[in-house]
């Protein structure tokens, strides 16, 4: 795409993205967890990620509290800030998955709308929304970093479900209820969707 307005021209190399899948023997993708603060986004993404470099894959892991301390150390947690986030991410995530890498990302992403742009941005084919889902309450108790209970005495302005808004996803690729399901489960629930969409496979010629 070419912007006159501003003297940006798109170049493309002599490598495509179909090459580097090939090299790698899978497809790039991006597999987006959202859900609460607590509800096990980090900690299934990571499990996810030991597995599938076990098993040989490329995967990379963006983590929430990881990009806020580089990528996105300007931002808070107003409303703009969490879309500037995602925004960023999202576009970042993009350009990971062309390089064929299986992309888990696990952020919060608290609006429907930022999700949907990140979906527009990766593409529809290569986007899969997992939705870890554990009730607030469960992750209230759980409280890993003891953030609820700052949130609750006022400590933290704007906390999600507690003072700032969640959209859960209406029809996720994924739905993982982690206060049911053991961790293992929920590992092997995503990996047999990625292998459901022929991202462990090499792209065909025809692809
Ligand atoms: S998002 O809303 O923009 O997607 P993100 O996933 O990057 O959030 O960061 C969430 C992490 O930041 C939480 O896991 C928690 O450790 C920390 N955090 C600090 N302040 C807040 C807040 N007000 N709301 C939610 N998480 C917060």
């Amino acid at each position: 795409m070419t912007d006159p307005s501003r003297n940006i021209v798109r170049h493309e190399g002599a490598i495509s993205r179909r090459d580097r899948e090939r090299l790698l023997g899978q497809r790039g993708c991006v597999v987006w967890f959202t859900g609460l603060s607590g509800s096990g986004k980090s900690t299934v993404s990571r499990v996810v990620e030991e597995q599938l470099t076990a098993a040989g894959r490329l995967v990379y892991v963006l983590d929430g509290d990881n990009v806020r301390h580089g990528l996105c150390a300007d931002l808070g947690f107003s409303d703009a800030d969490r879309t500037e986030n995602i925004r960023r991410i999202g576009h970042v995530a993009g350009l990971m998955a062309d390089t064929g890498a299986i992309v888990l990302t696990a952020f919060i992403s608290p609006f429907r709308a930022d999700r949907q742009q990140v979906r527009d941005v990766v593409g529809d084919d290569d986007f899969l929304e997992v939705y870890v889902d554990a009730p607030l309450a469960v992750c209230e108790s759980r409280d890993p970093k003891g953030l609820y209970k700052k949130a609750r005495a006022g400590e933290i302005p704007e906390f999600t479900g507690v003072s700032s808004p969640y959209e859960p996803p209406e029809s996720p690729t994924v739905h993982l209820k982690t206060g049911d399901l053991s961790l293992d489960e929920c590992a092997a629930e995503v990996r047999a969707t990625l292998e459901r969409g022929g991202f462990f496979s090499p792209p065909t010629s025809a692809s």
